[in-house]
């Protein structure tokens, strides 16, 4: 018994000496030692990278054992002491990975993990496929670029495979199908961000094992699988962001024990169905920016486990279901931007975890909700765009969490007890605009709001709210389209003045600042609009970070100082309809980010400021109605992207600016109403000016030939866009975001005065099919080019008061949308083309005081013009004339077709009358009917699509009976 005792304990002795000696020994491997020493040395250390944790690799070490088993982030195989895993992530590793790093030594790993480091954009190194036994590959965030190399598809024991990049389009993976067929064994996959270009690939329907597949914004389009839904393990699903990825969810049977589901801003579409309600595992689903549609299914409270919820910005309606009040655990529930409507949110008392809650922009009606008194974790509440009413902050008084809290748009109206808001401690951001609301008074001196953003537009506010000075760290306030009068207090911004960066007092009826202080003590702002206002006084200084300086509108006089250069960030200068006066600083050219400099209507005199260095931004320069002499600064040449250039009714002095015809983007040139002379036409002038919609050169002393190579070159003009979207020209810009939560954005639309059918009209913004030559009073001479038809989306024509000489092009009438064409005044002569009746849009016709004779066209728009549109002239003839035409000039009968090269139906109102266009094989008849009845509304314009059919039976029936058509 001993004895055995004894054997046993010898051989257990034996057994415990060999292995340990065995542990001793597994030292690692020198090649893979030096391997890894010299992976290190490849790279620098930037601590300052945002995604460097710690160095582990700063504790290898040659000296002593060289043990490299002992390495922080290396892990051996206890047998073989051959190194099996790599964990160097976030270890703040930068440099670029060489094509033979030494790490493609180690081919006994089976695990790496190079994650959150930069590499510099170097490519991923083609050898990963000699690491066969890898099964963890992670090369995510790590500054890699180019296309993933094929070798890693080698890699058949892959487990897990993540190489998702930092920033969006740096990876490619153009055979996204090809590359993971082998790769069966998957259980995690990440290739969010990794441009894959390309449809979802079907066959990762077939990978069961997969419980996280992560695919968003990788530029996947065609149908999602249903089938996917159904794989046995999967737990976590992201496909978002895939814009061109359509999808569907599965109605009768989820398979997979989803937990989070991603699916915003995609294609998907349809109803939710009831069976979302079995996945009980669910904690977060995403699918905001979607398109789905239906109501939510109440089965939805079945979903114990939510904890965040985003479907705003679908198409669902109906009630939000009464079960919601099961979903206890949720803190985040954003159902904004649908068309949910309903009457009762009480349900909601159970939420008591939420800490965001969005339900803006529905149909909720009825009272404000007492529930909401009950969730007093709420941080951020936006409720905002809808109608639901009632007292001001009601049941949310003792929501001391709230920080961000969105009440516009509703149909809130009373008066605010200010000492409610200041029991609001943490709120930081309210927006109360488009209320009925008025403030109590309040009396605190202490600075005790932590407000930072303020809106209270259209609030029908009479006076600043007081309590707006409480606040010492105002980053937004926003006060537009009230009717605040008198001057604007100090106390406005004197508790705020180092955090403002955003004001916009526009559309009050403010008149000036405390104690007349035009010097405003505001060192960070961005962005100072107070157009529309009554203000009477000296320009104020712009504050020296500003880049939107908007005071039009106002009755502000005196002279803009040179020290307004000194804002040296403006990008949009608007002083335009004041009563400011004195020269203009020559430096308002040079500073450099400005893209809108309107001083138009103003009294400014002397010399339009010059100096406008290369690359220079500015995309609208309006300086009409001035009196602004000299003339045009050749510099201007320099601003490339100048799409508006506006210097009418003023006493420019100069020749016309050929140089502009360098200028690509150019859509408006105004120069009307100055001293502009001598000729255009020359032999030696080539003219580029492909953008152009409106040239304005009236009222001018150009003279010398009919410029005809200008107008060869106005190649917009030359192509019929359609109306579907009215479209105005205009500038919109992002101004570069200063502050989280504040948008700041410029739009600004043109606006010019036109002579327009005979009188002129001051546009405030400009059609984008507006398209308008107008040469008139001029000293133009010659004949008028029968090129002029070519401009075929021209809309209005005015030749008058010139010397042209000859007859009038019948070319006139492929101008299908002209409008108003006006040739008075010269020395035409011959017969008005009987073609131009066919212009079915002409409204305004002018061809008094020529020489012209014969027969007036009659029918379409020439039985409207009466006869001031003929009189003075040689011998015209016939209606509205009293004369008959003799001598076998009879009046042609109205014509009834006309050749055309569109072969479609066309049915349009115009001025009351409807006039029918029906194209037949090459033919169109053009026939005005009066008084005849549509039912439908008639819309100007409707026409022209194969769609107009049945309206076209409706009329033609009509037609038949009156017999109007043969
Ligand atoms: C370190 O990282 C920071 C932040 O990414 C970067 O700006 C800097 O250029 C890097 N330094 C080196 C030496 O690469
Ligand atoms: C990698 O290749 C380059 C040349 O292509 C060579 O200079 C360098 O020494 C090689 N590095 C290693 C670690 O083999
Ligand atoms: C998949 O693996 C098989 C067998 O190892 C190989 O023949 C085939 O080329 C691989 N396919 C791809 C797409 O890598
Ligand atoms: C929600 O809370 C109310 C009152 O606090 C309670 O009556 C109701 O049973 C709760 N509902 C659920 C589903 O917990």
């Amino acid at each position: 018994m001993a004895a055995l005792s004894l054997y046993l304990l010898l051989t257990w002795i034996f057994l415990l000496s060999l292995f340990c000696t065995r542990f001793a020994e597994v030292l690692c491997h020198v090649d893979e030692s030096s391997a890894l020493m010299e992976f290190k040395r490849s790279f620098r250390i930037n601590t300052t990278d945002r995604r460097c944790v710690y160095p582990k690799v700063h504790s290898w070490s040659l000296d002593g054992s060289g043990d490299c088993c002992s390495w922080d982030g290396v892990e051996c195989d206890e047998v073989t002491g051959r190194v099996i895993a790599l964990d160097l992530s976030s270890n703040c590793l930068s440099g670029t990975m060489s094509p033979n790093t030494t790490l493609f030594r180690l081919v006994h790993v089976e695990s790496l993990n190079l994650a959150f480091n930069s590499f510099n954009f170097s490519s991923i190194p083609y050898g990963f496929g000699n690491l066969s036994k890898l099964q963890y590959l992670n090369l995510s965030s790590s500054d890699f670029s180019g296309e993933i190399p094929r070798d890693i598809s080698q890699l058949s024991k892959l487990v897990s495979l993540d190489l998702s990049p930092f920033s969006y389009e740096t990876l490619r993976m153009p055979n996204m199908g090809g590359f993971v067929h082998n790769l069966t064994k998957l259980k995690e996959l990440d290739l969010s961000l990794v441009s894959l270009s390309s449809p979802f690939p079907p066959m990762l329907a077939n990978f069961s094992s997969l419980t996280l597949l992560k695919l968003a914004s990788c530029g996947l389009s065609g149908n999602f699988p249903v089938s996917i839904f159904q794989l046995p393990n999967l737990e976590v699903l992201s496909v978002a962001n895939n814009s061109n990825l359509s999808g569907f969810f599965p109605k009768p049977h989820w398979g997979s024990p989803l937990k989070s589901l991603d699916l915003y801003q995609t294609n998907f579409s349809g109803e939710i169905p009831t069976s979302i309600g079995n996945l009980s595992l669910l904690n977060e689903l995403a699918a905001w920016g979607c398109y789905f549609s239906g109501s939510l299914p109440s089965s939805m409270g079945n979903l114990s486990h939510l904890t965040e919820l985003y479907l705003d910005g679908n198409n669902l309606q109906g009630q939000i279901p009464v079960s919601f009040a099961n979903l206890a655990q949720l803190s985040v529930l954003l159902l904004s931007y649908n068309n949910l409507s309903g009457d009762s949110l009480e349900w909601m008392v159970n939420l008591t975890k939420l800490t965001s809650l969005s339900i803006s922009g529905n149909r909720l009606s009825g009272g404000f909700p007492s529930s909401f008194e009950n969730l007093k974790q709420l941080t951020i509440l936006d409720v905002s765009h809808n109608d639901l009413y009632g007292d001001i902050l009601g049941a949310l008084r003792n929501l001391k969490n709230l920080i961000v809290l969105y009440l516009n748009s509703l149909s809130l109206n009373g008066i605010l007890n200010i000492n409610d808001l200041f029991t609001l401690k943490n709120l930081k951001v309210l927006d109360l605009s488009n209320n009925n609301i008025s403030f109590t008074k309040s009396f605190i001196s202490a600075t005790t709001l932590k407000l930072t953003n303020l809106k209270l537009d259209s609030c029908n506010l009479t006076e600043f709210p007081q309590f707006i000075g409480y606040s010492n760290k105002l980053r937004e306030l926003s006060l537009q389209h009230n009717r605040i009068q008198g001057i604007i207090p100090r106390l406005t911004w004197n508790n705020s003045k180092e955090s403002l960066l955003y004001i916009d007092l526009s559309n009050n009826l403010l008149s000036g600042f405390e104690e007349n202080q035009t010097h405003l003590p505001l060192p960070n702002l961005n962005y100072l609009d107070i157009s529309s206002n009554l203000l009477e006084t000296t320009l104020p200084t712009p504050p020296p970070l500003v880049m939107l300086y908007n005071i039009s509108n106002n009755f502000l006089s005196g002279e803009v100082p040179t020290s307004i250069c000194e804002a040296r960030s403006l990008t949009v200068l608007d002083l335009s309809n004041n009563a400011l006066n004195g020269t203009l600083p020559p430096c308002l050219g040079s500073i450099g980010p400005l893209i809108l400099l309107n001083l138009a209507r103003n009294k400014f005199d002397g010399m339009i400021p010059h100096g406008y260095p290369n690359g220079c931004a500015l995309r609208m320069i309006d300086l009409r109605e001035n009196q602004l002499s000299g003339n045009v600064p050749r510099s201007l040449g320099n601003c490339g992207m100048l799409e508006y250039l506006n210097l009418g009714d003023n006493q420019i002095n100069d020749t016309f600016p050929f140089w502009l015809s360098e200028l690509t983007y150019l859509k408006v040139i105004g120069l009307r109403s100055n001293n502009f002379h001598g000729p255009i036409e020359s032999s030696l002038s080539e003219f580029n000016f492909t953008s152009l919609h409106i040239l304005d050169i009236s009222n001018n002393n150009f003279n010398g030939e009919f410029p005809s190579n200008l107008l060869k070159s106005c190649h917009a003009m030359k192509i019929m866009v359609g109306q579907d979207k009215l479209a105005y020209l205009d500038i919109f810009e992002f101004l570069p975001n200063v502050s989280f939560n504040i948008s700041m954005n410029s739009s600004h639309t043109y606006a010019m005065k036109l002579m327009n059918k005979g009188t002129k009209r001051e546009y405030a913004k400009i059609p984008d099919v507006l398209m308008a030559i107008d040469l008139s009073n001029n000293k133009f001479e010659g004949f008028i080019p029968k090129l002029i038809g070519d401009l075929e989306s021209l809309r209005m024509l005015n030749l008058s008061n010139n010397l042209l000489i000859g007859g009038i092009p019948s070319s006139l009438a492929n101008l299908a949308v002209l409008e108003a064409l006006d040739l008075s005044r010269n020395n035409l002569v011959g017969e008005i083309p009987q073609q131009l009746a066919r212009l079915t849009f002409l409204s305004f016709f002018d061809v008094s005081h020529n020489r012209l004779s014969g027969p007036i066209p009659r029918g379409m728009q020439f039985d409207t013009f009466g006869s001031s549109s003929f009189v003075m002239n040689n011998g015209l003839c016939g209606s509205p004339f009293l004369n008959k035409c003799t001598n076998g000039e009879n009046a042609p009968p109205p014509p009834s077709y006309f050749k055309v090269d569109n072969e479609e139906e066309c049915l349009f109102n115009l001025d009351g009358r409807i006039v029918l266009v029906v194209a037949g094989v090459g033919f169109l008849v053009g026939v005005v009917i009066e008084n005849l009845i549509i039912d439908e509304k008639s819309v100007w314009f409707l026409c022209c699509s194969k769609k107009m059919a049945k309206g076209w039976k409706k009329v033609r029936k009509a037609l038949a009976n009156k017999k109007i058509c043969n």
